[in-house]
């Protein structure tokens, strides 16, 4: 239960921004994680497993964050010939995350196979219509407009629900797919050094410039108060929102 009362924002966010608010939760140890995640879920509603979690953990960090009540961004950044995409998504599916990465770049067959196997995976396991994600540029990739402009639009004509980008893409993708679920990472507020960040952003200007979720990582897992950290960004998403 989030409390909005004379300090806003420091036991909880309310429902709306947590929904926006995904946790990175770049752990090699699922106790760490969930230590992590525990104390992060007043202002959090997604968690997300990537590679290094999902490695150590594999479908039990997936459970896990379930069980405490999150989302499940599983962040698998899939890459493969599209029958082995299809048979993984459906596995995600079925374990319930609610969002999965796949790479964009390999263009629409091989995204058409995420978005039916992560779709199918859920139906089968009786659960909602999950949601497939395109990943246009990694921050370490030296790609030029070109190349995010034809990842969005294999992205749409795959019947992805959305894609990852950098905030400072976001004017782009929206012009290309109004109707994407935009997800931002390299989020940090004023002040947050941005480590291997190429393109950061605030929370406030993400949210202006259009993004959907924010994924936060370091600027609250690093930080020497985490809690007032989560709190400080809730609060600059609602305001900006
Ligand atoms: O930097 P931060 O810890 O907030 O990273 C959150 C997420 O951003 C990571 O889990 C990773 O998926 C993504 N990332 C990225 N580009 C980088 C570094 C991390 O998109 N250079």
């Amino acid at each position: 239960m989030s409390v909005e009362t004379g300090d806003e924002f420091v036991d909880g966010a309310p429902d709306a921004i947590r929904a926006r608010l995904a946790l990175a939760l770049d752990f090699d140890d699922i106790v760490e994680a969930l230590r992590v995640a525990r104390v992060m879920r007043p202002w959090f509603g997604v968690a997300k497993v990537g590679l290094e979690l999902f490695s150590a953990a594999g479908p039990e960090a997936i459970e896990a964050l379930i069980d405490e009540g999150y989302s499940v961004f599983a962040d698998l950044k899939l890459l493969d010939i599209p029958t082995t995409v299809n048979k993984a998504a459906r596995v995600m599916g079925s374990l319930g995350a609610t969002y999965l990465t796949v790479h964009a770049r390999a263009g629409v067959d091989h995204l058409a196979a995420g978005v039916e196997g992560f779709a199918t995976g859920a139906t089968m396991a009786g659960l909602a219509l999950p949601i497939c994600l395109g990943i246009t540029v990694l921050t370490s990739e030296q790609a030029d407009p070109g190349s995010l402009e034809s990842r969005v639009r294999f992205a749409v004509e795959a019947g992805c629900g959305g894609v990852v980008c950098a905030a400072s893409d976001l004017g782009a993708v929206r012009a290309l797919g109004p109707d994407l679920l935009t997800v931002v990472p390299g989020i940090r507020p004023a002040g947050v050094g941005a480590d291997d960040q190429a393109r950061p952003a605030t929370p406030q200007e993400a949210v202006t410039a259009g993004a959907g979720l924010l994924v936060i990582g370091r600027a609250v897992t690093h930080a020497s108060d985490p809690v007032l950290a989560a709190s400080g960004i809730a609060r600059a998403v609602s305001s900006a929102s």
